[in-house]
Formats: structure tokens, sequence, C-alpha cells
């Protein structure tokens, strides 16, 4: 019984820890844009965004992060011979790199705040896919176990990463384009009014 209500939880904290890391990287997204705004948008925008990367970051992202961890070794100390099977120990490797990524992004939260952050919108788009990649695996490996056919799993991610490559590229060529009709038609306005 113990073992269900950890895996609940365990479950319910890596929804929250995700849906923090997700979010969190889209403000830098916006906070970074952020520059291209005139003065005053621009200091009211980045003093906003600032506000809201800390408490999500500290209300949200980490208290998911570690609901998952506590449950996880509660998990673990009810039935510790899973810690011998070769799943976990790939699963482990994942979840390390995604804490590195966790960390990552409080650095990149303070570069921000000082303005020192050197990653572009498009830069930071695509690190906002990184953790698709680290869930979809540890996901997989956590429902598969060893069972996981790797033969399938590996087109999958190559299939996800070149899917996501392919919309960011797309959505940077649609706001290149809506940019450029909109300057034509401020020109033609003005030309207009002269
Ligand atoms: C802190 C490191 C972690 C450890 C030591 C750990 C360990 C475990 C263990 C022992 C189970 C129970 C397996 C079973 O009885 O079926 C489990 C279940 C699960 N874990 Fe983790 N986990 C960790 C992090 C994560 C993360 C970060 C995610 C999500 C990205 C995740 C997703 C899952 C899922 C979906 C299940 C349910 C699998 C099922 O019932 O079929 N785990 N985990």
């Amino acid at each position: 019984m113990a073992y269900s209500w950890f895996k609940a939880f365990h479950i319910i904290g890596f929804v929250v820890w995700f849906a923090g890391l997700f979010y969190l990287v889209r403000l830098f997204i916006y906070h970074a844009e952020a520059n291209q705004e005139p003065e005053p948008a621009r200091t009211i925008l980045k003093n906003q965004y600032q506000i809201m990367e800390k408490r999500l970051y500290n209300i949200i992202t980490t208290p998911g992060m570690l609901v998952t961890v506590a449950m996880a070794i509660g998990l673990l100390s009810t039935e510790p011979e899973v810690l011998k099977e070769g799943w976990l120990h790939i699963k482990l490797l994942f979840v390390a790199l995604l804490i590195g990524y966790h960390y990552y992004c409080s650095r990149l939260m303070k570069k921000l705040a000082a303005d020192e952050c050197r990653w572009s919108g498009q830069q930071l788009r695509a690190l906002n896919e990184a953790p698709t990649v680290m869930l979809l695996v540890i996901v997989l490996l956590a429902v598969f176990k060893n069972n996981l056919p790797t033969d399938i799993t590996v087109w999958i991610i190559f299939g996800t990463v070149i899917l996501m490559a392919v919309s960011i590229q797309l959505y940077a060529k649609k706001r290149r384009q809506d940019k450029e009709k909109l300057t034509a038609q401020i020109g033609q306005v003005a030309q207009e009014q002269s």
C-alpha cells in the first residue's frame, strides 16, 4: 500500500516539476525578447518577468523536484531490490541530467536578472526542448523497464528532435515575415500621412 502512495505522489511530483521547467524557460524567452521593446516597456516587462521567474522556480519547480526525489526514495526504501535493475540505472542517469538542467535554469535566471544573459530567444526556444527528450526517455524507461524496445525508442527520440527543430525554424520564419509585414504597413501609413 505504501508503495502505491509513494508512486502516486512521485507521479504528481514530476508533473509539477516539468510544468515548472517548461514554463520557466518560456518566461526566459519573453524576458530575453523584452530587450527588443522600447523604453519604458522594456524595464517594466523585464522586472515583471524577473518576479514571475523567481516565484515559479521557488514555489513550483523546486518543490516539484523535491517531492519527486523524496517519493522516489520512499519507493526504493519500500522495495530496495529495484535498485539492482538496469532500467533504473539508466533512468537515474537521465534524472541526474534533468537535475543539472534544473540548476542550470537557476543560473540563467540570475544572469537574466543581472542583464548578463547572452542567449537569444531562438536559442532559449531550443533549450526549452531539452527536457522533452529527458521526459520521453525517463517515462518510457519507468513504464517498459528492462523490456524497453531500444530501436523504436531511438526512432521516437530522433523523430521528436527533428520535429522540434523544424517547428522552431518555421516559427522563426513566421515571426520574421510578420515583423517585415508590420514594418511595411507602418511605412505605408507614414507615407499616406505625409
Ligand atoms: C529521483 C530519481 C528517481 C528515482 C530513483 C525513481 C524511481 C522510481 C521507481 C522505483 C518507480 C517504481 C517502479 C514500479 O514499481 O513500477 C518509479 C516509477 C515511476 N517513475 Fe520514477 N524515479 C525517479 C525520477 C523520476 C522522474 C524525474 C520521472 C519523470 C520524468 C519519473 C517517472 C516515473 C513514472 C511515470 C513511474 C511509474 C511507472 C509505472 O508505474 O509504470 N521518475 N520511479
